[in-house]
This record gives structure tokens, C-alpha cells and sequence, in this order.
């Protein structure tokens, strides 16, 4: 199992030591969550974010990137460094081309799916990906009530890598604390986003710590 904090809910003032407290905190990826104010209500930043974390942190920069049109940031992002770029199906008319670019950049590609938008609708481009992206809230904030709803979305999808022999990993996002990992993790979830319940609380460290036992147990 991997535990990618959110910067979402991080202090953007002293952005460099929150991210070092997480990576010694044992954290296995940084999530990076870009937001253009079209596909989302909100804007953050973008691969300028991206290049000046770069030098500052090992932990594998998980970028979801919440824009319209994504294929035309992916040579940015594969420039400033970013180890994965997960797009929203979504976002684009081409999600096929817009994977294969990510590939083509050297890049691991992730998919991600909103609460309302069903599997069916990436089935095509499972074979191509190396991450999907289960939205556990809408996109857009931090600090959002986990929909148990998507449970079973993230089941069927556990289901169908292991009937297909697909080597993808199952990451969810948002909502995810210490009440929700365990069902995360029972149904088939790998990598768990933590932003506020990492973030808002005085020992992030420990936090993470939490969430590996539970989800372990
Ligand atoms: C929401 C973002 C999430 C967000 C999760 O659009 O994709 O990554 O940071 O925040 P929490 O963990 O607070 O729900
Ligand atoms: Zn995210």
C-alpha cells in the first residue's frame, strides 16, 4: 500500500518543509493536485509547482491533473519532473491520446474517474494505464465527506484488473481518514490521497502512520 499526501491541504507559505515532513514521516508519493478553475471551481498551480518541488523531495510526484484538454500540459509536466500524470477521462475527447502522450513523455499515465462517471467509460484504455484514479468526493476541495457509494466502483475495478490480469494500481481520493481507509483497502484500493487528515492535524507523521496501520489490519 502507498500513502500520497495531498499539498492540497498543506501551508503554501512553508510548502518545502511540509513536504519534508511528510517524506520522513514515511510517505511513499506527493500528491499534486492542479486545478484550472474550468474542469474544476478552484485554480492552484500548475508545472511551475511541479519543477519547484522537483528538487526539494524523492517521493514520486503524483500529479492529478484537474483541466480541460490535459494533452496540452503533458510535455510541461513530463519536463518539470512529474513521475505520474493522472488525467481525467472527462477532461478530454482523447483520453486514448492524451495516455499515449503521457507514455511517450516517459511518464506513468493514470486515469481518473468523478463520482458520476461510470467504469464503463474507461474500460478502453485499461490496458494502457498504470494507475486509476477512484474520486471518493467531487474534484475540487480538500476537507470533503467520503462518498461510500464509490466502495463498490472500486471493487468492480479490483475485480475486473484481476479477471484481465491488468497491472494497474487503484488509488483513492478524497474523504480518506482513518474511518474510511480500512474500506478503501478491503476493496481492493493501493494508494490512498490524504489531504486534510494528513495536513490538519499537528503530527502529520503520525497520521500516516495511522492510516498504514488501519488499512493494514
Ligand atoms: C480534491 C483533490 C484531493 C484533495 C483531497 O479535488 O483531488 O486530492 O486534496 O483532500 P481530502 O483528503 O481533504 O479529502
Ligand atoms: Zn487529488
Amino acid at each position: 500500500m502507498k500513502i500520497a499526501p495531498s499539498i492540497l491541504s498543506a501551508d503554501f507559505a512553508n510548502l518545502a518543509q511540509d513536504v519534508q515532513t511528510v517524506e520522513l514521516g514515511g510517505a511513499d508519493y506527493l500528491h499534486v493536485d492542479v486545478m484550472d478553475g474550468q474542469f474544476v471551481p478552484n485554480i492552484t498551480f500548475g508545472p511551475s509547482m511541479v519543477a519547484a518541488l522537483r528538487p526539494v523531495t524523492k517521493l514520486v510526484l503524483d500529479c492529478h491533473l484537474m483541466i480541460e484538454a490535459p494533452e496540452r500540459f503533458v510535455a510541461d509536466f513530463a519536463k518539470a519532473g512529474a513521475d505520474i500524470l493522472t488525467l481525467h477521462v472527462e477532461s478530454t475527447p482523447h483520453i486514448y491520446r492524451a495516455l499515449q502522450m503521457v507514455k511517450d513523455a516517459g511518464v506513468k499515465a493514470g486515469v481518473v474517474l468523478n463520482p458520476g462517471t461510470p467504469l464503463e467509460q474507461i474500460k478502453n484504455v485499461l490496458p494502457l494505464v498504470d494507475q486509476v484514479l477512484v474520486m471518493t468526493v467531487n474534484p475540487g476541495f480538500g476537507g470533503q465527506k467520503f462518498i461510500p457509494a464509490m466502495l463498490s466502483k472500486v471493487k468492480r475495478l479490483d475485480q475486473l484488473r484481476q479477471t484481465n490480469d491488468y497491472h494497474f494500481d487503484i488509488e483513492v481520493d478524497g474523504g480518506v481518514s482513518d474511518q474510511t481507509v480500512k474500506a478503501c483497502a478491503d476493496a481492493g484500493a493501493d494508494v490512498f490521497v490524504a489531504g486534510s487528515y494528513v495536513y490538519g492535524a499537528a503530527d502529520p507523521a503520525q497520521q500516516i502512520q495511522t492510516l498504514r496501520n488501519i488499512a493494514a489490519t
